[in-house]
């Protein structure tokens, strides 16, 4: 763990906490008082510090601008009913991050800059953790590469960046979903398994053609046959067809939800059968005809549990079961935030308490 004396730490002489009703903002849009910032350069990480959220001057000829070295994670600080501050899985997104940074031929980031860097910046920041039930710290650690260089090569120089923002629900209502199959999300080779920015500047488009038919997100579908269907949006995709839950196996065009591991689980914690695997549109279409499509909802750290309430496919709506009539997601999502808020059993020792 990196000593918090190698952390430069300027604290902010003016907290904007009080302006705020952080039980109560819109999400990601609010930033903590302080930042915490890493700096590459000659082939090694230095120059650890906080310092008070703020702008910060760049060159327009920042590479990550122009050529997408840009990688991120998103993760979560939840208060527990007596005060602490809890993170959730951060390892994973510790673990993540390094994979996405390999892909993009960025520097890894060690653990003592990652973990060490994120707990001082939570013991300044603890007062922006939300006490509501569904509220939670949006963590945003990221990377960009920060050369000043136009010529198209693996930058030199980065720079790795935490801030962070109080959180609520990220969907408000159920979703109704389009299957999208003539934009493709990821493609073999690529790097749909990785959080890439690029990954979500090319989703958009075709969200927002979905969008203009009075669809909130897609699913995607595989780039080789567009028959199996991958993700929804930015969250993994999950269905419960009888009494079997189901989710897209993993492989280099989807990413290895951190939210999507742990619902699967506590799924088999609870004895239910859970199926990894190629799920084509056609078998969710006759689930859906013989009555067997129970559950479809997303899952991903900012959204936890969205449910899908509608699923658009080929120009018919297909409508889904009502919420309450839903046995196992609503369940799933209340005992992960009530996990998180210290009132379950961690038996898998998922929170690591900072402060
Ligand atoms: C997350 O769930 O953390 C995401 O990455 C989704 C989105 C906010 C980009």
């Amino acid at each position: 763990m990196i000593a918090s004396a190698e952390i430069k730490i300027t604290p902010t002489t003016k907290s904007r906490l009080s302006e705020y009703d952080i039980n109560n903002v819109p999400f990601g849009k609010i930033f903590a008082d302080h930042m915490f910032v890493a700096e590459y350069e000659n082939g090694k990480w230095s120059k650890c510090y906080i310092q008070p959220y703020q702008d910060v001057p760049m060159s327009y000829a920042l590479s990550a601008l122009h050529y997408g070295q840009a990688i991120f994670e998103g993760m979560k600080a939840y208060k527990s009913d007596d005060g602490h501050v809890s993170l959730f899985r951060p390892y994973e997104n510790f673990n993540r991050l390094n994979k996405s940074a390999i892909r993009m031929a960025m520097p890894e980031v060690p653990e003592e800059i990652f973990i060490g860097g994120l707990r001082e910046l939570l013991k300044l920041d603890q007062g922006w953790v939300p006490t509501s039930d569904t509220g939670s710290l949006y963590i945003r650690p990221f990377m960009i590469s920060t050369d000043e260089a136009i010529g198209v090569k693996a930058s030199d120089t980065y720079k790795f960046i935490i801030i962070c923002c109080p959180a609520g629900k990220y969907y408000a209502e159920p979703v109704k979903v389009l299957i999208e199959h003539h934009y493709f999300r990821s493609v073999r080779g690529g790097v749909g398994y990785v959080k890439a920015a690029g990954n979500y500047g090319r989703s958009l488009y075709p969200t927002k053609l979905a969008q203009e038919k009075g669809f909130q997100q897609v699913i995607w579908t595989d780039s080789e046959t567009n028959k199996y269907v991958e993700e929804s949006g930015t969250m993994n995709l999950m269905f419960v067809i009888g009494d079997t839950l189901l989710t897209p196996a993993l492989s280099d065009t989807i990413l290895a939800g951190i939210t999507r591991d742990s619902v699967l689980a506590v799924a088999r914690d609870w004895g239910m059968k859970v199926e990894e695997r190629k799920i084509s549109t056609e078998e969710i279409m006759a689930a859906h005809a013989n009555g067997t499509l129970k559950e479809a909802f997303g899952t991903g750290t900012a959204a936890t549990i969205a449910h899908i309430r509608a699923i658009g496919y080929e120009d018919n709506l297909y409508e889904l079961p009502a919420i309450e009539d839903r046995k196992f997601s609503p369940k799933v999502d209340e005992f992960l935030r009530n996990l998180r808020k210290g009132r379950e059993n961690d038996m898998h020792h998922w929170m690591l308490q900072v402060c």
